[in-house]
């Protein structure tokens, strides 16, 4: 009998852009697997190591090691010429990923992208500030069950059959319903698809099974969330969301790996809050506090360079993303960016219209009421960049008194240990308690 196989699932805690990336690509050395689950080119996963930057959209951060094998699973939706140009960007830089593509995985259409452009400014306020890669459309298609699959661009009499209908209903909602320009040619893209179908051939497969015989054979999996808790379509902001589940449950589903057996769930929080795009963000902080953090932090969007929002922790968040992830622990990024601060806020509770609220709301309507309830907690000194070296080197004890009593503090209030401490964006960066 082999071992029983290792499942380690990182996932967002917050909004997206947590850091993980970085937190995948430090586990995915001891991996023989690692997957994406769901999401699409909408997530930019960076990953740095000897200096050279990586910014992954499809492919796992797990893809810089020769030997674990990168799988995009059945739940992503793959933009097959951004994910020709992600291969190639990573052989300029001598890397030859070991890549298996789902073939029920489905494809986004360049008429998804038209239609993320329509619905972004139909809905609003209500919308989310989508990233424009058309990922709402996809997995409405995919819901339609009209959608198209990247094992149908191999079967080129199938893609057209399934290409016709899919084609014909977004031409229509784009023009009729929104009264939009279309100007994408049927044949253009049927061409163009089955192009890159032949490119990615002999990367699309069957993962499901190969993921299934390799379980049995007691295999290790590191599976790898996209966005975060808050974006999920059904326990995040609705509908200021994403529309895929970006929960670790979804693991499962959007891999065919079935749900028996211990898992190692990791959830990768930043010491503060970041968030793209547009929703009700109870702990954003004013403009000067919010302008420091982001230029310290870096706080622009990986996949659309917009300035990320900025605000203190929420631990109402971080919380709900304990519960609903099932997170047996937490990875703390960037706690080095709030180095030098005299004090550090943390909203422990929400006040929604006189009431103490400390479970996150389903209801948007409160949300948009949701005043935060703080406590201040002593900051610690400015860590210089040989400080953070020593650090790194000397472990956990060895961390500033006032560093470990915000990390308790953190533990205490969401009920998760945090084992795992981030100090820079750097793979050796990483302290492990
Ligand atoms: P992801 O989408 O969750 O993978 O996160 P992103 O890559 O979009 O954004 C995280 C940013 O923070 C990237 O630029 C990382 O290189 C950087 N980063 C990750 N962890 C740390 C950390 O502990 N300290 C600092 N200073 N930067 C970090
Ligand atoms: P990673 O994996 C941060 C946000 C968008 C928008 C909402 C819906 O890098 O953490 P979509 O294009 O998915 O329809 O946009 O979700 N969003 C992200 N924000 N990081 C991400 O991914 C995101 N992916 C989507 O800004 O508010
Ligand atoms: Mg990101």
């Amino acid at each position: 009998m082999a071992e029983p196989a290792t499942l380690t699932v990182v996932v967002g805690a917050q909004w997206g852009d947590e850091g993980k990336g970085k937190i995948t690509d430090y586990f995915a050395g001891d991996s023989d697997y690692v997957v994406r689950f769901q999401g699409g080119n909408n997530a930019g996963h960076t990953v740095i190591v000897d200096g050279e930057v990586y910014k992954l959209h499809h492919i796992p951060s797990g893809v810089l090691y020769p030997h674990p094998i990168s799988v995009i699973g059945n739940g992503v939706v793959v933009n097959p010429k951004g994910l020709i140009e992600e291969i190639e960007s990573l052989r300029a830089k001598g890397v030859e990923p070991n890549l298996k593509v789902s073939d029920r995985a489905h494809a986004i259409m360049p008429y998804h992208i038209v239609m993320d452009e329509c619905l972004t400014s139909h809905q609003g306020e209500l919308a989310a500030g989508s990233t424009k890669r058309g990922i709402a459309p996809v997995y409405a298609d995919k819901a339609y069950r009209h959608g198209i699959r990247l094992g149908d661009l191999l079967e080129p009499a199938i893609f057209e059959e399934k290409l016709q209908r899919a084609y014909k209903f977004n031409k229509e909602v784009v023009t009729q319903a929104f009264g939009g320009n279309f100007d994408l040619a049927f044949d253009d893209i049927y061409t163009d698809y089955l192009k890159y179908g032949e490119t990615l051939q002999k990367y699309i497969c069957d993962t499901q099974l190969e993921l299934f015989e390799a379980y049995r054979d007691g295999k290790s999996f590191l599976f790898e969330g996209a966005q975060g808790v808050s974006l999920d379509l059904d326990h995040g902001l609705y509908p200021h969301t994403t529309s895929s589940n970006t929960v670790a449950g979804q693991m499962s589903v959007g891999t065919g790996i079935g749900l028996n057996g211990g898992r190692r769930v990791i959830g990768v929080a930043k010491a503060y809050v970041s968030r793209v795009g547009i929703s009700p963000f109870p702990t954003e902080m004013n403009d000067d506090e919010a302008d420091y953090l982001r230029e310290r932090g870096q706080e622009y969007g990986t996949t659309t360079g917009r300035p990320r929002r900025v605000g203190y922790l929420d631990l109402i968040q971080l919380r709900q993303a304990v519960r609903v992830n099932g997170l047996t622990e937490i990875a703390l990024t960037k706690i080095d960016i709030l180095s030098g601060l005299d004090e550090l806020t943390v909203c422990t509770a929400y006040d929604i219209t006189g009431e103490e609220v400390r479970e996150m709301p389903g209801s948007l309507g409160k949300m948009r009421q949701a005043k935060p309830l703080s406590v201040t907690l002593p900051g610690w000194d400015e860590l210089t960049d040989s400080d953070v070296e020593q650090l790194c080197g000397g472990g956990y004890d060895n961390l500033p008194d006032t560093m470990k009593k915000y990390i308790a503090f953190i533990e205490e209030e969401v009920d998760c240990p945090i084992t795992i401490i981030s100090l820079g964006p750097q793979r050796h960066q990483t302290i492990l308690r």
